[in-house]
């Protein structure tokens, strides 16, 4: 499976993605203790939830496989006169130089990973944690098997600079399960 977010993936991704809100950054910092801590996000990706973390004052650090990704989210700090703390870097291969006190990875980016690669990574994380760290991850879990889908839609479409990203997807609905399948 192909996981890079290059230079379409991260425009598209940033159209509608690009700072978390509410809820879900309450729930993550609700996990911060004190101020003084230390934070990474692995799999950080265009800082959706790495900035507003600086935003509150927050020492948090980030690494993400895709420069495409890291350059969006220093381009957005810079604009809020922040400068992260994010490198280039495969969480498989993650060897850290500090240790840290929480390590999150939001929006189920762990389940991209294949499953030969899960057991390096979180060895790698729990090599980072200091001895009574947290790793507080979202994973996508699949109940059912998913029929493959075999009409493309168009589904949205992007205005983005001068262009217009058409968003196609394979989406089908079950009407006995009321389920929506999309890939
Ligand atoms: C869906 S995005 C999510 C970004 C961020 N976690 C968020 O909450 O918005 C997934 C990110 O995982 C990154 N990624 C995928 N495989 C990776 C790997 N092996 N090591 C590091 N980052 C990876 C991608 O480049 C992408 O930026």
């Amino acid at each position: 499976m192909n996981t890079y977010y290059g230079d379409l993936c991260t425009k598209v991704y940033e159209s509608d993605k690009s700072l978390a809100r509410n809820k879900e950054v309450d729930f993550y910092l609700s996990f911060v203790k004190d101020k003084n801590m230390k934070v990474l996000e692995p799999m950080c990706g265009n800082g959706r939830m790495l900035i507003p973390f600086m935003l509150e004052g927050i020492h948090i650090d980030g690494f993400d496989l895709s420069e495409h990704m890291l350059k969006v989210c220093q381009m957005k700090a810079r604009k809020l006169n922040l400068s992260p703390n994010v490198f280039t870097g495969k969480i498989e291969n993650f060897k850290a130089d500090q240790l840290y006190d929480l390590i999150i990875i939001p929006f189920g980016s762990f389940s991209l990973l294949s499953d030969e690669l899960v057991a390096d990574s979180l060895t790698n994380l729990k090599l980072a944690l200091k001895e009574d760290g947290k790793i507080l991850l979202t994973i996508v879990t699949k109940s059912d098997t998913i029929n493959e889908i075999i009409n493309w839609k168009e589904t949205n479409r992007i205005q983005c600079d001068q262009e217009v990203i058409i968003e196609y997807r394979k989406v089908e609905f079950n009407k006995e399960t009321s389920l929506l399948n999309s890939t």
